[in-house]
């Protein structure tokens, strides 16, 4: 078959390797995808987020399915866009993905299926916002409701602080309109772990668990990043969870969306937290993790074209036992000095022929492209290194030796990406 995916960082170049490698799969074509991504699929100019250029690409190209990697799409509604025009698509329709794009939207399908979460408030009044704190102690954790590009949630010691967040969020609008309405919810305290769900609107398998590192320092200081590195499965994970994961988290979350008569077609990422008390979940994505994707699929040894068909045509109860290697990922990204702040572009990158040389080493491109015939450095995350090893010890040892052979001006990479704690 022939896919198209939507996107065009580390997460769509995991995917277009792995859809590449697929038996079921002819032809992959990436939009707008970037210079790694080129290597393993056919890349168009077009910008996913314009309905009318993707749905004329899918239909103009005959693909077979759409695989759409980031949530803006999502959000601006390319699945139901595809799916009314008969374009089968992995990835859920506008109003199933508010599981991801309203906070308080994923709050109340969690309360109505049951799945335990931190307790919470939301409204749209700065004067009753003011008010709820007092149902909660410190930290407060302040979140907007909407899509706020990882910068919606303030987790505030004092009572002034979280006050603060509101003022910004709810009247100054700092967020847009996605902070018009606001979750204040109770604080869990504990590891956080990502498991990663596969639902196609009836039935639902849990893929794999992972852990990533969202802070831009080494010993989780720094800013928040769109992550700096992922292993895959999530080490230390209590007994029974990925049980847990399946009959307490994707079955009910897949069930009420269905009983709401939104069915949920494509990733349910959960964000989970170890509490005292038990696992809660913290928040779903309604995408891949990037950059997770690129430790989870490399894991995978069923064919992912056939199992993304699945989950598109509603066909999942019949797919059988997903097949994994036995192998523990690790990735570190490499970015641009100054990330998550600014930074330049268009620096050399060099290496990479060095470091995809080895076996036991996938280099995934994040933001590249290509100057003549130089790869240079075109975003904030420019590529990430997955090492491959029997064990999390052997695969990070893989990450770091074939990330040391990748160069450009201003690298900044964590070193303590899946190191024992
Ligand atoms: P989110 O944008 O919802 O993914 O939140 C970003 C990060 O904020 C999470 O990965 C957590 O580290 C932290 N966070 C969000 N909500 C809570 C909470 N209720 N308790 C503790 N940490 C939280
Ligand atoms: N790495 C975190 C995310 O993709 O949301």
């Amino acid at each position: 078959m022939k896919v198209l995916v939507l996107g065009g960082g580390g997460r769509e170049h995991a995917l277009c390797w792995a859809l590449g490698r697929a038996a079921s799969v002819d032809e992959v074509l990436c939009a707008p995808g970037n210079a790694g991504i080129a290597e393993v699929a056919r890349c168009v100019e077009v910008d996913p987020t314009d309905l009318a250029l993707v749905l004329q690409l899918a239909l103009g190209e005959g693909v077979d399915l759409v695989v759409v990697g980031p949530e803006a799409p999502l959000a601006a509604g390319v699945a139901d866009t595809l799916g009314e025009a008969g374009v089968a698509t992995f990835g859920p329709s506008r109003a199933a993905a508010r599981i991801e794009a309203s906070k308080a939207f994923c709050k109340q399908v969690m309360a109505a299926a049951g799945v335990p979460t931190a307790g919470y408030w939301t409204g749209t009044d700065p004067g009753e916002a003011v008010a709820a704190l007092d149902r909660f102690l410190p930290p407060y954790v302040v979140k907007a409701d909407g899509l706020a590009a990882g910068k919606g949630v303030r987790i505030c010691a004092e009572r002034a602080e979280a006050e603060e967040a509101i003022r910004e969020a709810m009247v100054e609008r700092v967020f847009g309109d996605a902070g018009a309405r606001l979750v204040i919810e109770e604080f869990l305290d504990g590891p956080e772990v990502s498991a990663f769900g596969l639902a196609d609107g009836a039935h639902s398998v849990l893929l794999a668990t992972a852990r990533d590192y969202k802070r831009a320092l080494d010993g989780d200081q720094g800013r928040n990043t769109g992550g700096m590195g992922a292993v895959s499965p999530a080490p230390d994970l209590p007994a029974g969870l990925r049980d847990w994961v399946r009959q307490q988290v994707l079955a009910p979350v897949t069930a009420e969306l269905a009983g709401r008569g939104l069915p949920y077609v494509g990733v349910l990422y959960a964000g989970l937290v170890l509490t005292a008390d038990g696992p809660k979940v913290l928040e779903f994505n309604a995408r891949f993790g990037d950059p997770e994707a690129q430790v989870v699929l490399p894991r995978l040894a069923s064919d992912l074209g056939e199992l993304l068909r699945a989950c598109a045509h509603g066909e999942l109860a019949g797919f059988g036992e997903l097949a994994f290697h036995d192998r523990a990922a690790v990735t570190v990204v490499l970015a641009s000095g100054g990330y998550p702040g600014p930074y330049e572009t268009g620096l050399p990158i060099t290496g990479l022929e060095a470091a995809t040389e080895r076996p036991d080493a996938l280099v995934f491109h994040a933001g590249t492209r290509r100057d003549g015939d130089q790869v240079v450095t075109a975003g904030g995350r420019v590529l990430t290194v997955t090492g491959l090893g029997a064990d999390v010890h052997s695969a990070r040892a893989a990450a770091y030796t074939a990330a040391d052979r990748i160069h450009f001006a201003r690298l900044h990479r964590r070193a303590d990406i899946a190191a024992p704690r």
